[in-house]
């Protein structure tokens, strides 16, 4: 199936997953795996802003990933750090506008304020938006929206009725954003892991077997087509 990069989605999301195995294989530290991650991150990301999306979600840390060993949590903590200094840096020429969904309150405070001045740099552009999901879980952004709406209702500022799915869109990580038209999952899992649980709802999904360290331009391609082929009916005929 031919690719027909004049009529893209608008927005691709992916669940960057498979880092630990790649190394695995190649009998490398998972670390190593985040890092080779982290490279494709930047290669993919540039390539979507070449061909025009208007949107990019990527799922690089989750609620549940705190689990994980603290050297693991640290190195990838330490990834972000990276990227955002060396964004801060390129953020002129690539013209990317770089925003956040998940709760940032759990990160280092000068990692923090890394990720306010990226989005404060960020509204001066109009180029491809990236949001990267970092200590992000679908429930707990649907458990927090509710409680922000509670809270206003018991302030007097909202009435309950008033509520309806437009408007508890807006008290998402993703206000203002479109919905996802297609997730793409490497690494041969089939399953959500907590990911954009209210957006995705009438996403396509794309499951690739290829890890994400490998993912490439040509499986990118592979998605789009694919997706190009589906017939989305939204509930109607
Ligand atoms: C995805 O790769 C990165 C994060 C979840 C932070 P994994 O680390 O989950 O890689 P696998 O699934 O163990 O191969
Ligand atoms: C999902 O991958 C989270 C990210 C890629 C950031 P996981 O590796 O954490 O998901 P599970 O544990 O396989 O469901
Ligand atoms: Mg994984």
């Amino acid at each position: 199936m031919q690719v027909d990069l004049d009529h893209l989605p608008r927005h691709i999301a992916i669940i960057m997953d498979g880092n630990g195995r790649w190394a695995k294989r190649r009998g490398l530290p998972r670390t190593a795996g985040h890092a080779a991650g982290a490279e494709t991150f930047r290669t993919i990301a540039t390539y979507c802003q070449k061909i025009g999306l208007e949107y990019l979600t990527v799922y690089a840390f989750s609620t549940e990933n705190w689990k994980r060993p603290l050297e693991e949590v640290s190195a990838i903590i330490g990834l972000l750090k990276k990227y955002l200094l060396e964004s801060i840096e390129k953020m002129e020429k690539d013209k990317i506008r770089l925003h956040f969904f998940g709760d940032l309150d759990a990160l280092p405070p000068e990692l923090r304020e890394l990720t306010v001045r990226t989005d404060d740099i960020s509204t001066r552009y109009e180029g491809m938006q990236v949001n990267v999901c970092f200590n992000y879980g679908g429930r707990d952004e649907i458990v927090r929206a509710a409680r922000a709406f509670a809270e206003e209702c018991a302030a007097g500022k909202r009435r309950p009725e008033e509520l309806s799915e437009e408007l508890f869109s807006g008290y998402l990580y993703s206000a203002g954003v479109p919905d996802p038209d297609l997730v793409i999952r490497p690494s041969g899992e089939i399953r959500i892991s907590n990911f954009l649980l209210w957006q995705s709802a009438y996403a396509e999904y794309y499951y690739t077997d290829v890890l994400w360290p490998d993912f490439s331009k040509e499986e990118l391609h592979r998605a789009i087509a694919a997706y190009q082929g589906r017939s989305r009916r939204f509930g109607g005929v």
